[in-house]
């Protein structure tokens, strides 16, 4: 047996207890894996609170972990036991109910196509932090069809997905000009991650930024303010992420 996080009803965090569980035996194409570290994302206590991906009780909460290799079925052909691996176990585009069992669990499977190999250069914690908060930051990127050079707005460029937005950003798609909102405490952080301007949401209003933009990647939802504020006059991509549309993680217009 093994120890694992888990609620049987939706409700407050209150619901989550501590337990017991037999631990997973990997299906031909699963890896089984000793979690090293977990992390959680705004998803999984939305899925705590309301039957947003139902499923049956009981659940052990978690997308995203990082650990070691410690068995595999027959049709695992990429990892071998005491590989080091990381990624998000649940397969959002499966169309499948998702994993009962999540990753805040001493023990999980999960199919060899939805991991990979840990880098070397990043701790258990850190490579657990990434997942499925940069995978939904390059999502944003490629279904708006963000090309070199254009410039960006991030709103809530401190946040998980917002620091990813900013750093894929300026380092990898070759934004021209990157600019990120954030409360004051973290202005020098955002900075840090590579954004040209940072503009303070406590000392600035989104209304007073008149630039234009090619993009705007709005990461907590206030894309119908942006659109009533701004005057992009309906010019920009946009790319909202966050609780605005019903809880669709990421929408595109
Ligand atoms: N994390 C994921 O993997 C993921 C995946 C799909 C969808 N989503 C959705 O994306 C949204 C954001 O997720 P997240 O993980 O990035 O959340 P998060 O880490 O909590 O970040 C949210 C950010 O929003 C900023 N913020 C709050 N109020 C603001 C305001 N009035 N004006 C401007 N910025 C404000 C905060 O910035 P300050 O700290 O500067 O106040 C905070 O850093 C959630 O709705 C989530 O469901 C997340």
């Amino acid at each position: 047996m093994q120890k694992a996080w888990f609620y049987e009803e939706y409700g407050p965090k209150e619901v989550l207890k501590l337990g017991d569980f037999p631990i997973p035996t990997p299906l031909h194409n699963q890896l089984q894996v000793q979690v090293r570290a977990a992390a959680l994302n705004p998803i999984d206590f939305k899925r705590r609170q309301r039957p947003i991906f139902p499923s049956d009780f009981p659940v052990v909460p978690g997308c995203d972990m990082a650990g070691v290799v410690i068995g595999k079925g027959g049709g695992v052909t990429k990892f071998d036991v005491g590989d080091e691996v990381y990624g998000n176990i649940q397969d959002f585009n499966a169309g499948e109910k998702l994993k009962q069992l999540g990753t805040l669990a001493e023990f999980i499977v999960v199919e060899e196509s939805l991991i990979a190999t840990k880098p070397n250069n990043l701790s258990f914690e850190e490579a657990a932090s990434l997942p499925l908060a940069v995978q939904t930051a390059i999502e944003g990127f490629k279904t708006a069809g963000f090309k070199e050079g254009q410039t960006v707005f991030i709103v809530g460029g401190a946040g998980g997905v917002g620091t990813l937005v900013v750093q894929l950003a300026k380092h990898l798609y070759g934004a021209s000009h990157v600019v990120a909102t954030t409360s004051t405490p973290k202005v020098e952080f955002v900075e840090k991650l590579g954004a040209d301007r940072v503009v303070d949401y406590r000392k600035t209003r989104y209304e007073d930024v008149d630039e234009k933009y090619d993009f705007l990647y709005d990461t907590i939802g206030k894309f119908l303010y942006g659109f009533l504020y701004f005057p992009w006059n309906f010019q920009p991509r946009v790319v909202l992420c966050g609780k605005s549309l019903f809880y669709i993680s990421t929408w595109i217009c």
